[in-house]
């Protein structure tokens, strides 16, 4: 048996945090999460060329270090998003009219307060729903959060968005939340799934507010995703640790090197890892033995980069309208406000 570390919840129950509660719901259980990791990585590690998944980064270690890019001086898109937020979260509380916030891919909700705090203001907050495969960081930002609005009911969703959309709660007038570029890890065609399956979920009143990176200069791209302190680095080859706890494997991560580059013709960043020597590598828990030769790469992580129109229609042939769309001062990243 093997312990799975990215929903390892004991089944749901409320966590009581001072005045307020949090519901955890999971629909990760360790079966799913076995059965799930090991189709990814026998399929993955099976194919020519090697790939694998994005989301394996985000066990607690890899949601650690995911908050430490997006302090990097490199890493823009934080930032730029943050700072579309500060002006604009009235704004777009305004516009939705929600009052429940569900988040798509949470992490540490940290920008999530300003929109919360600008619900709050227009006299209509009344639940949070973060979704998120990381257990432990999911519901320490739900802690968070209830314990900063006392009156919010929180319910923190152990689930993959790729999976388990039409589980989502569905009550209030929701604003679904999709920030910090997130889209963008999903393959074009898994995207176009997704954004359906997310119009099908929405009813009459519900908004989509969706975070985009948008295309630029390649060197600035390159930079923030290969940063000088290799934190990114480090990030890139969590997939491998997390692959050896679970799966019994025995990469030797120190023996990849992290690969970012920017593909202009699909306006995406690729993250690579690169076989320094030739090895093998044994999956205990697939009995699958996977060789590498010397200078092999797996790519790990497509980053997508958007123009506002080619969002619009991909939003357009989902089903959405564009209601609002802001971009930061200096044109790096866009913030949209969908409604079905
Ligand atoms: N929204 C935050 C975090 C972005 S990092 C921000 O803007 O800073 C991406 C987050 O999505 C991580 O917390 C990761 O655990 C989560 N994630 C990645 N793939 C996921 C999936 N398939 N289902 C649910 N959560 C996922
Ligand atoms: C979560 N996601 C939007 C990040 C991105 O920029 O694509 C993940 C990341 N990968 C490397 N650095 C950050």
């Amino acid at each position: 048996m093997y312990a799975y570390s990215h929903c390892d919840l004991s089944p749901g129950g409320p966590v009581p945090v001072s005045q307020s509660t949090v519901r955890v719901i999971n629909h990760l259980d360790q079966d799913y999460l076995r059965q799930a990791l090991e189709h990814d990585v026998r399929t993955g590690l099976s194919a020519s060329p090697k790939w694998l998944p994005p989301k394996w980064f985000y066990d607690e270690a890899g949601s650690e270090l995911f908050s430490r890019i997006t302090r990097l001086p490199e890493y823009y898109p934080t930032r730029r998003e943050l700072a579309i937020l500060r002006s604009r979260a009235a704004d777009l509380a305004a516009a939705s009219g929600a009052d429940t916030l569900v988040e798509l891919g949470s992490g540490t909700s940290e920008k999530t307060e300003l929109l919360l705090e600008a619900m709050d203001e227009a006299g209509r907050l009344r639940a949070y729903t973060p979704v998120d495969v990381d257990a432990v960081t999911l519901v320490a930002a739900a802690r968070r959060l209830a314990g900063r609005f006392p009156e919010l009911t929180v319910q923190a969703v152990c689930a993959d968005f790729e999976r388990h959309l039409a589980l989502l709660p569905r009550t209030g007038r929701r604003m679904v939340a999709f920030l910090g570029g997130t889209i963008g890890n999903l393959e074009p065609a898994a995207r176009a799934v997704f954004l359906k399956e997310l119009r099908a979920t929405l009813r009459p009143g519900d908004t989509f507010l969706l975070g985009a990176d948008l295309v630029k200069d390649t060197g600035r791209l390159v930079a923030a995703y290969d940063d000088s302190a290799g934190v990114t680095a480090a990030f890139n080859r969590n997939v491998l640790r997390v692959i050896n706890r679970d799966l019994a494997a025995d990469f030797d991560p120190e023996a990849f090197e992290h690969v970012a580059l920017y593909d202009e013709r699909q306006e995406w960043i690729e993250m690579r890892l690169r076989a320094t020597r030739d090895m093998r590598v044994r999956v205990g828990a697939l009995g699958l033995d996977v060789s590498f030769e010397e200078g092999e790469e797996m790519r790990t992580e497509i980053s997508a980069k958007f123009r506002p129109e080619g969002l619009r229609e991909e939003l357009a042939a989902a089903g959405f309208g564009v209601r609002r769309r802001f971009t930061d001062p200096e044109g790096d990243f866009t913030l949209v406000l969908a409604a079905p």
